[in-house]
């Protein structure tokens, strides 16, 4: 028994060496693209607005990225915010490489109908895209419209590539609470308050390549053994909520669409509580289509309006929610309704 116990154990730490040892931290080696340095400021309105200034410098270590500079699109939601790329340049062996007005184009984004903001892309054709050649891109972003007011969050990780230098710095009118993940201690943080701007600057003590490879299942590195920052002007999840919940009320609360309307009467006809409500998600579920594409500023937190979602016949998870919400608050008033409605006609 003894021994089958040990052989058992045995075989287990086989297992569990053997499945283990397939991954392993990346190298340099490893790594197709090497960033030089990332420089980025974000200076953030009381309103929760915000502007961006992005510096990058890529080095291209392998074939396969090739493609992804040439061209290099970067995409930005033209409802709320503007994109202005300011230099864009490559270098390869000792030669330079300006991309000059008319390689770039800014354009629209085929989108899914009026109900969505209109995505655009910023196209940048780079010259001279070979293994070796460093890529030089700095743009400002203008964020004019937030969906959550007076709000500023932004959480980052350094999962995937090799980075060299990185440095972000946010001046802030809105207090941020900070939270960080350093495990390995490569980042530096400053933190510092002048008049009513509050600043938080972050740097790299050393190159950092947080990339797993060998992986069974593709490499998922639990939130723990990874660098991250978290930013936010709320301190509480319930903070964060009230400022949320009004918008989800008014929209539960807005008068049903004719389609949603025939929901209610189909459900209604229903004897109990579960088969009304299995009418009324099927039922809604035949009606409108799931498209998880949060295309709207307001999307990423808020819902459409009833009559948008019935309209459009899409709709993503809260949309869902939302419609069910109304029609079984429709539904519940119903028998009354109905009942007073006959009380009227009687009267009448
Ligand atoms: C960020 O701000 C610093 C000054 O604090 C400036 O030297 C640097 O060029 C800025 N970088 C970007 C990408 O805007």
């Amino acid at each position: 028994m003894k021994f089958l116990k040990t052989l058992f154990n045995l075989a287990l730490l086989v297992l569990f060496v053997a499945s283990t040892a397939e991954a392993r931290w990346s190298k340099y080696e490893d790594a197709s693209v090497e960033v030089k340095f990332s420089n980025v400021n974000i200076s953030v309105n009381k309103d929760g607005t915000y502007e961006v200034e992005v510096e990058q410098l890529v080095k291209i270590l392998k074939e396969s990225e090739r493609s992804r500079f040439s061209p290099y699109s970067v995409i930005y939601n033209g409802d709320s915010a503007d994109l202005t790329v300011l230099d864009a340049k490559t270098a390869y062996n000792g030669e330079e490489y300006i991309v000059t007005e008319d390689m770039m184009e800014d354009r629209l984004l085929a989108g899914p109908g009026e109900s969505f903001d209109q995505l655009r892309q910023v196209t940048i054709s780079f010259s001279k895209i070979e293994i070796g050649t460093e890529v030089y891109l700095r743009y400002k972003g203008i964020n004019k419209k937030v969906p959550v007011g007076n709000f500023y969050s932004l959480s980052f990780s350094y999962y995937g590539n090799y980075v060299q230098a990185e440095n972000t710095k946010i001046n802030s009118k809105l207090p941020l609470e900070i939270k960080v993940n350093d495990p390995r201690n490569v980042l530096k943080i400053d933190e510092k308050k002048k008049n009513d701007v509050h600043s938080k600057s972050i740097t790299f003590k050393k190159a950092v390549y947080e990339n797993i490879i060998n992986e069974p299942h593709n490499g998922i590195l639990i939130i723990k053994h990874s660098t991250w920052v978290s930013l936010s002007s709320l301190s509480k999840w319930e903070d964060l909520a009230k400022k949320l919940a009004p918008g989800y009320h008014s929209v539960i609360n807005q008068p049903l669409p004719a389609t949603f309307t025939a929901i209610v009467g189909s459900a209604a006809n229903k004897n109990t509580d579960e088969e009304k409500i299995n009418a009324v998600t099927s039922l809604l579920n035949e009606k409108i289509q799931y498209m998880g594409d949060w295309r709207t500023l307001s999307g990423k937190y808020f819902l459409r309006d009833l009559e948008k979602i019935a309209d459009s016949q899409v709709g993503y998870c809260k949309d869902f929610s939302a419609s069910t919400s109304a029609i079984l608050q429709e539904l519940l008033a119903f028998p009354i309704l109905k009942r007073y409605l006959i009380w009227i006609i009687l009267i009448m």
